[in-house]
């Protein structure tokens, strides 16, 4: 039996090279190996004010996000998370075992709450039962997420752990699993990478664009002049080099920049030409899925279908193990 895996990702646009290094990256190395369901999590999209008439686009192009990184569907599970109601029945459930305390030290709802201070719903506070539900659904074992989940993946673990004292041990605990790009600084240098700060590389931008970007990004701050020597170790820049360039390139650049031998500009190139390599096939597979919808419905289609019996046997047994089942 191969080990379950679940992640998922909101729809709130075009994947960045955050996403992709800190998540997808690690999910389509498992997918082999491991039973994986990667869920497009648009009931946790919409605990923040969005625009409903954009929302089904963003989802079809979530979806062709997943699969363009690699994501091949016909080695794991696609499926959209509305389409499976047993989601935010589970949720329910457990929002009667977690205390309200746990939530309102969550990282992400401090952030967000302040970030959106007119909109702060009971969604928002109730974000991370709503993951945890995600992913003890299908008694999922490892969650593969960047470094800001893991808060919400431990909290998943205390939902089931409060589930199983008070009626019997149905769920697994979860472990978060966090590859070596677990957290991703944007082109700033500063703010972790993400859609809203704008301060991103998204997987589908072309040769140019990546350029474009990388050019202006920040770097070793303490390097003013060319002929200055640089550190490699506290460059925003120099830490993309270790994601996607050979060993003995990184040792070259690493080289170059403490001893003045490049500028900041020349390691850039090499960085960004190292990019755009790596997403080519990820700009190729994305262009060539825009005319075929029905193909990326079929595959959420199909996804629904097989987590929805999977969902329905937890909550059969959860609702046993509560009592509610007559
Ligand atoms: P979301 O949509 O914010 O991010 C999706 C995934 O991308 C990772 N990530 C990053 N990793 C490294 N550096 C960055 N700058 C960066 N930005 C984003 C995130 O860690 C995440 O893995 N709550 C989740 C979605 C979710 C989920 C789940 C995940 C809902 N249910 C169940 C796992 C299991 C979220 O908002 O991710």
């Amino acid at each position: 039996m191969k080990k379950r895996v679940f992640s998922g990702i909101q729809p709130s646009g075009i994947l960045h090279v955050g996403n992709y290094l800190g998540a997808i990256r690690n999910w389509v190395e498992l997918l082999d190996t491991h039973d994986c369901i990667f869920c497009i999590v648009d009931l946790h999209a919409i605990t923040v004010p969005y625009e409903p008439a954009e929302m089904p686009g963003r989802i079809l192009d979530a979806a062709a996000g997943y699969i363009a990184c690699g994501v091949d569907p016909a080695r794991c599970t696609i499926f959209v998370q509305s389409d499976v109601h047993e989601h935010t029945e589970l949720a329910w459930y457990f929002n009667t075992v977690i205390p309200v305390a746990y939530l309102e030290r969550m990282t992400q709802y401090k952030e967000k709450s302040a970030q959106f201070s007119e909109h702060v719903t009971m969604g928002l506070l109730d974000y991370p039962v709503l993951q945890a539900a995600d992913i003890l659904l299908y008694k999922a074992e490892i969650v593969p997420v960047g470094e800001d989940q893991v808060q919400h993946i431990e909290l998943a673990r205390d939902v089931a752990r409060k589930f199983n004292n008070r009626y019997g041990g149905i769920f697994p605990e979860p472990a978060a699993r966090v590859g070596s790009g677990a957290r991703i600084l944007g082109l700033d240098g500063q703010a972790k990478m993400s859609k809203t700060l704008d301060n991103y590389i998204a997987v589908t931008e072309t040769p140019e664009e990546i350029w474009r970007k990388l050019s202006t990004a920040v770097t070793d701050p303490a390097r003013k002049r060319r002929t200055d020597r640089g550190n490699p170790d506290v460059c925003n820049i120099f830490s993309l080099h270790r994601l996607f360039s050979s060993a003995g390139e990184q040792a070259r650049v690493a080289e170059g920049c403490r001893t003045a031998g490049i500028g900041c500009l020349d390691c850039k190139r090499i960085l960004a030409d190292n990019i755009a390599r790596e997403l080519a096939p990820v700009r190729e597979r994305h262009a060539a899925l825009k005319g075929k919808r029905d193909f990326i419905e079929g595959v959420l289609r199909e996804g629904a279908c097989r987590c929805g019996e999977i969902a329905r046997g937890t909550i059969r047994e959860a609702k046993a193990a509560m009592g509610l089942l007559r």
